[in-house]
C-alpha cells in the first residue's frame, strides 16, 4: 500500500466520522440509559404548577436526608409549570424568571451538586397540558437548550398535539435529544393512547400506559370537573401488556401517590404493586413533610430490589379467589416475589397452599411446581422469615394491604 491510498483512508474515515456525529446517529445505546426502572422524584402530584426554586431546592435537600438517595432514586423531575408563558425574542423557551430567578441552568447545577440527576417537562402539542409553551415545532432548538442546561430526563406529554402523529412526534424529539449527543432519558408521556408499547422502545426508556393517577386506592373522586385514576383501576389495565417491557424500556403506569392521602395499607398496597410491575419508581409526594410510615415505604429496600431486578420482568396476576388476588415476578437467581392483594372490601387471612399451584408463565419462561422444589419465604414488610413453600401459607391480610414475600430455593 502506497502512502497516497493510506492518506486517502484516513482522510475517508476522518469524514465518515465527522457526517455520523454531526447526524447524530452516533448511536448511543438507548437500552444503557435504563437498564432498570427509572427511579425519581416528580413535583407535579403533589405541587402541580405551584413550584418555585427555594420549594425545590428544600425538596431536593430534604431527598438527601430523608435517604431517597440512599435507597436509589436519582432523578429530580420538574413537570409542568416551570416555563415563563412565552418563548423569548428568540424562540428560546425560559424558565420563569420569577419562580427561578436565577436561572434554570443554576437550578439544574444545584440538582447536580447534590449527585443527582436532573429532569424536565414539555409537550408535544403546542402547549404543555397547563398552558404554557409547548416545543411543536421547536423540537432540536429544545433538545440542544435541555443539553446545554444538563438535562438529564425529559418527560414529553400529549396535550394540544390536534393532527399530530403520536409516532412521528415522539420519534422527531427523541431524535432531537440523541442528537445532542447528551444520555437523556426520554419519558413517553401520551397515556397509551397510541399503545406505546408497541413502538416506543427504540424512541425512549418509558412510556405512560394511562391517564393521569390520583391519590385514591379504589373508589374516584372528582374535583374541579376532572377524575382522575384510581390505583386499582390503573393496576388492572396492566396485565396485557407485560410482555413489552423489559430492560431498557419500560410501562409506567404512573407515578406514585405515596404520602399522599391514603391510608398506609394502601401506599403499602400501592408501592408493592408498582415495583411488582416493574415500574418506574416517580416519588410525587412532598419530601419536607416526609412522615416515618412514608418514608418507610418509599425505601424499602426489600421491595425496591424486585421492582429494580436485573432480569426486569414485569410481574403477572396470576390467580383471583375472594377478592384476594395473587401477583408474580419471577427474578435473577430463580426467586419469585409474590404478593397478595386483598380487594375484598374486608379483613382477610391467607390460607394458601403453595403446592396446589403449578407456576407456568409462558412470556418468561418461569415454571415452578412447589410439590418439587422447596423455597423460604422472607416478608419483605415485616423482614420476616417465614418458613418454606413446604407448609400452608397463613397471614392476616387487612382489606387494601398486601403481604409481600420473596422466595428462595433452600
Ligand atoms: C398530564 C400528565 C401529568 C402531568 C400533567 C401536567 O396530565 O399526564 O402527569 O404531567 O399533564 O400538566
Amino acid at each position: 500500500m502506497n502512502f497516497i491510498a493510506l492518506g486517502m483512508r484516513r482522510i475517508i474515515f476522518t469524514v465518515l466520522l465527522l457526517a455520523v456525529a454531526c447526524t447524530g446517529t452516533f448511536a448511543q445505546d438507548i437500552t444503557m440509559l435504563a437498564p432498570t426502572p427509572p427511579m425519581g422524584w416528580n413535583s407535579w402530584n403533589i405541587f402541580q404548577t405551584n413550584i418555585n426554586e427555594p420549594l425545590l431546592k428544600q425538596m431536593v435537600d430534604s431527598y438527601i436526608s430523608s435517604g431517597m438517595k440512599d435507597a436509589g432514586y436519582t432523578y429530580f423531575v420538574l413537570d409542568d409549570g416551570w416555563m415563563a408563558m412565552e418563548r423569548d425574542k428568540n424562540g428560546q423557551l425560559v424558565a420563569d424568571p420569577k419562580k427561578f430567578p436565577n436561572g434554570m441552568k443554576e437550578f439544574a447545577d444545584y440538582v447536580h451538586s447534590k449527585g443527582l440527576k436532573f429532569g424536565i417537562y414539555n409537550c408535544a402539542g403546542t402547549k404543555t397540558c397547563a398552558g404554557y409553551p409547548g416545543t411543536r415545532g421547536h423540537e432540536y432548538e429544545d433538545a440542544r437548550l435541555y443539553a446545554s442546561w444538563g438535562v438529564d430526563y425529559l418527560k414529553f406529554d400529549w396535550c394540544y398535539a390536534e393532527g399530530m402523529n403520536a409516532i412521528e412526534a415522539y420519534r422527531v424529539m427523541s431524535q432531537a435529544l440523541k442528537a445532542t449527543g447528551r444520555p437523556i432519558v426520554f419519558s413517553l408521556c401520551e397515556w397509551g393512547s397510541h399503545r406505546p408499547w408497541v413502538w416506543g422502545k427504540d424512541d425512549g426508556q418509558l412510556w405512560r400506559t394511562t391517564g393521569d393517577i390520583g391519590p385514591y386506592f379504589d373508589k374516584p373522586v372528582t374535583k374541579n370537573g376532572w377524575t382522575p385514576l384510581t390505583v386499582l383501576n390503573i393496576l388492572d389495565r396492566q396485565d396485557s401488556i407485560r410482555q413489552y417491557a423489559g430492560p431498557g424500556h419500560w410501562n409506567d403506569p404512573d407515578m406514585l401517590e405515596v404520602g399522599n392521602g391514603m391510608t398506609v395499607n394502601e401506599d403499602r398496597a400501592h408501592f408493592s404493586l408498582w415495583c411488582m410491575l416493574a415500574a418506574p419508581l416517580m416519588a410525587g409526594n412532598d419530601l419536607g413533610k416526609l412522615t416515618e410510615q412514608t418514608k418507610n415505604i418509599l425505601t424499602n429496600k426489600d421491595v425496591i430490589a424486585v421492582d429494580q431486578d436485573a432480569l426486569g420482568i414485569e410481574g403477572f396476576r396470576y390467580y383471583a379467589f375472594d377478592g384476594i388476588e395473587i401477583w408474580i415476578k419471577p427474578l435473577t437467581g430463580g426467586d419469585l416475589a409474590v404478593c397478595f392483594l386483598n380487594r375484598s372490601g374486608r379483613a382477610q387471612t391467607l390460607n394458601y397452599d403453595w403446592t396446589a399451584h403449578l407456576i407456568n408463565d409462558t412470556t418468561s419462561k418461569t415454571s415452578v411446581d412447589f410439590t418439587q422444589t422447596t423455597f423460604k419465604i422472607r416478608d419483605l414488610w415485616s423482614k420476616k422469615d417465614l418458613g418454606t413453600t413446604q407448609k400452608v401459607f397463613k397471614q392476616p391480610i387487612p382489606n387494601y394491604d398486601v403481604v409481600m414475600v420473596r422466595l428462595s430455593k433452600q
